[in-house]
């Protein structure tokens, strides 16, 4: 459908396809910023709705079929697909390709796997159709309001379809939280490790909660009264905020404390999983998001809790002596959450580097200031950080978050140590702590995994005190040679 571009003024300047609440308030959100959109679902009622509730919010053009709606966009097309990721996402791709002309852009903006982007980055560069993989953040509210903004894509996409973005993120002193991450599948890699992150947050908040309770015997009301408290300090974050609101939330029906009529398994939709399992293939240790990730799937084997937990019911244990106060949690989770950010920034730089993408590190940061579900006062700090020492091997080891992590490190180990004595689990905490715990060790056990290996399968090992690779031959004289 070749047209001339200077036909299709005045016609929409973004379409939205997908308008489930996140793609509705995504619309939303451009036309109360003066953007003409056309938006278009594939059940009509919902485009109906959104276009007769919300109407006079902007100019919202409703489109009932994907031809009208391609039709209704000025050239080139810019059209967000919002659409649960998957298999729906490259159904409606399909479907919309033979419509579009060359140049033409496609921003998945949904929770896609940073592979799939580039495989479809890939497919539709054949076909002359600029893609562009968007990761989103903030939820429904953000959505609408302004939301952290990731866009992966070539420089020619982010300069037709990046002023837009901007003006709809939110924006921290009038610098907007959207910038161009980097091609073809980092906006949604960079977006699986904030999802990482949140994971990792969350426990932590949720284990900061629960030795609250179960060791200082503080009730749901007064431990949201103490997030409260801390989210007006280094803490201060969206997560802190909203456990703060959770927790003193009492159900209408029972009269009880919402958190204790939750069922205690808690769900994921695959982003945890899909960090970890790249961490791993990356050679990354994220082990806070790991144990994050690990902490959901325990929750919900209930069999599984059930029968461990009449097995081992009156099982002896130790009395260890222990001691635990707030303060001692609240440094404990500044110093957890560095060391979770720091991982995933580590990741960052790993996937950059593997992927060639050129990722930089401190506009990641500074695009997580707000809107995003990882938004904390924390993240200034690391923009800054990494900036002025782009080239430290970890984030712990720059000045600022070293000198945080040290002054806290009495207080994590007193609230590891209280989780242990108590019982508590507290997976993240624990992992933390022996992240840094190994990355300041000297040696490492890792010697003897070494010595292991060679005696089993001779896998070699390298010497402390001369270069090359060397075996034992342990069946026989253990003479050691040269293994070259
Ligand atoms: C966000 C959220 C959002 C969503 C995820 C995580 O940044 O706005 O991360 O993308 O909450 O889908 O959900 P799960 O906890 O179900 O994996």
């Amino acid at each position: 459908m070749q047209e001339n571009a200077s036909r299709t003024e005045g016609r929409a300047q973004v379409g939205v396809t997908g308008l489930a609440v996140m793609g509705r308030n995504l619309a939303r959100n451009l036309a109360r910023n003066g953007i003409r959109v056309a938006v278009h679902n594939r059940t009509t009622a919902k485009a109906e709705a959104l276009v007769e509730e919300f109407g006079d919010e902007g100019d919202l053009t409703l489109a009932r079929s994907l031809e009208d709606f391609v039709a209704a966009l000025e050239r080139p097309r810019r059209i967000i697909v919002m659409v649960k990721a998957g298999e729906g996402t490259d159904a409606v791709i399909d479907e919309l390709v033979p419509l579009l002309d060359e140049g033409d852009i496609v921003a998945d903006a949904g929770n896609a796997h940073f592979a799939d982007t580039i495989r479809r980055h890939e497919a539709l560069a054949q076909k002359g159709i600029r893609f562009a993989g968007v990761g989103v953040s903030g939820g429904e509210v953000g959505a609408l309001e302004g939301p952290s903004i990731m866009p992966g894509c070539d420089g020619d996409t982010y300069a037709e379809i990046g002023p837009f973005l901007e003006i709809i993120s939110a924006h921290v002193d009038d610098e907007p939280c959207c910038t161009l991450v980097g091609p073809d599948g980092a906006g949604h890699f960079v977006k699986m490790v904030h999802n990482g992150i949140e994971y990792a947050d969350m426990q932590l908040v949720a284990e900061s909660y629960d030795l609250m309770r179960r060791v200082l015997g503080l009730d749901p009301a007064d431990i949201g009264g103490v997030f409260r408290g801390w989210n007006d300090t280094e803490l201060e974050s969206y997560l802190v905020e909203i456990a703060a609101e959770v927790l003193s939330h009492t159900d209408a029906g029972t009269g009880r404390p919402f958190v204790d009529v939750v069922r205690d398994a808690a769900e994921q939709k695959g982003t945890g999983r899909w960090t970890v399992q790249t961490a791993l293939d990356l050679g990354v240790p994220v082990t806070a998001i790991a144990e994050a990730t690990t902490a959901r799937a325990l929750s919900g084997g209930t069999a599984r809790r059930e029968a461990v937990r009449e097995a081992l019911a009156g099982a002896a244990d130790a009395d260890l002596p222990s001691s635990l106060t707030v303060d001692d949690l609240r440094d404990a989770l500044y110093a957890a959450k560095v060391v979770a950010y720091a991982q995933g920034f580590d990741m960052v730089a790993a996937g950059s580097e593997e992927h060639g993408w050129d990722v930089d590190r401190a506009d990641v940061a500074r695009i997580w200031r707000d809107g995003c579900i990882i938004r904390a006062r924390l993240l200034g700090d690391l923009a800054d950080e990494v900036e002025a020492h782009p080239d430290a091997a970890s984030l712990l080891a720059t000045p600022t978050f070293a000198a945080a992590v040290a002054e806290r490190l009495p207080a994590l180990r007193r609230v590891v140590t209280a989780a242990v004595a108590q019982g508590v689990p507290a997976p993240v905490f624990s992992s933390v702590l022996a992240y840094v715990d190994a990355l300041r060790a000297e040696r490492l056990p890792a010697a003897l995994v070494q010595g292991l290996r060679d005696y089993f399968g001779a896998h070699t090992y390298e010497r402390v005190d001369r270069d090359g690779t060397f075996h034992t031959p342990w069946a026989g004289d253990r003479v050691e040679v040269d293994a070259g």
